[in-house]
């Protein structure tokens, strides 16, 4: 149900958003940086906040520990902490990373958030019925701009 509502969303913002905003597929990685914004727009980084926590969206903090959203649940040690992130990559870097991480880290199990296509074995984690591509992308491109503008926050 909620997969749906995510589904929904993104093609209702996807279709309203014709203007400067890159398709999945035609984002260009520069040894997995990504210069533009995704969405033609900056990002907010309070919104950015609420899609890391946020367990339908990027649930960031699954993987990743946050000092600054230790009040959010779940934190998980899969990935690397973050504080700090700003001073160890640039935004394009950053955006790369989170827009699909496998252009900078080869064989990660960090999901892409902003990819359609290319899956090994796409598949509906809800209902366990294989899924046809082009699949929505887990994150809008403002979300990941969003994401991105938090992330910059995150200095030592
Ligand atoms: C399934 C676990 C998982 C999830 C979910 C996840 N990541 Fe990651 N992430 C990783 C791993 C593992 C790495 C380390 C890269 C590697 O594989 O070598 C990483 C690396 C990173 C890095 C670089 C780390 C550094 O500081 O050097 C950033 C930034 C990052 N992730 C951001 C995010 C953001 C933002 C989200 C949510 C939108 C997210 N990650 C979701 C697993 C995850």
């Amino acid at each position: 149900m909620k997969h749906r509502a995510l589904t929904l969303a993104c093609a209702v913002t996807l279709t309203g958003a014709a203007w400067a905003e890159t398709a999945p597929e035609a984002v260009s990685y520069d040894y997995g940086a990504v210069a533009e914004s995704l969405s033609g727009a900056p990002g907010d980084p309070e919104a950015g906040r609420a899609v890391m926590v946020s367990r339908g969206l990027g649930n960031c903090i699954a993987c990743h520990e946050v000092t600054a959203l230790s009040d959010a649940p779940f934190h998980g040690e899969v990935g690397p902490m973050l504080d700090g992130a700003a001073d160890r990559w640039t935004e394009a870097e950053l955006r790369g990373i989170v827009a699909n991480a496998k252009m900078m880290f080869d064989g990660t199990m960090m999901p892409a958030f902003y990819k359609t296509s290319g899956y090994i074995r796409p598949g509906d984690a809800f209902t366990g019925k294989a899924a046809t591509e082009p699949l929505p992308p887990l994150l809008t491109a403002q979300q990941i701009e969003d994401v991105v503008a938090y992330l910059l926050t995150l200095k030592e």
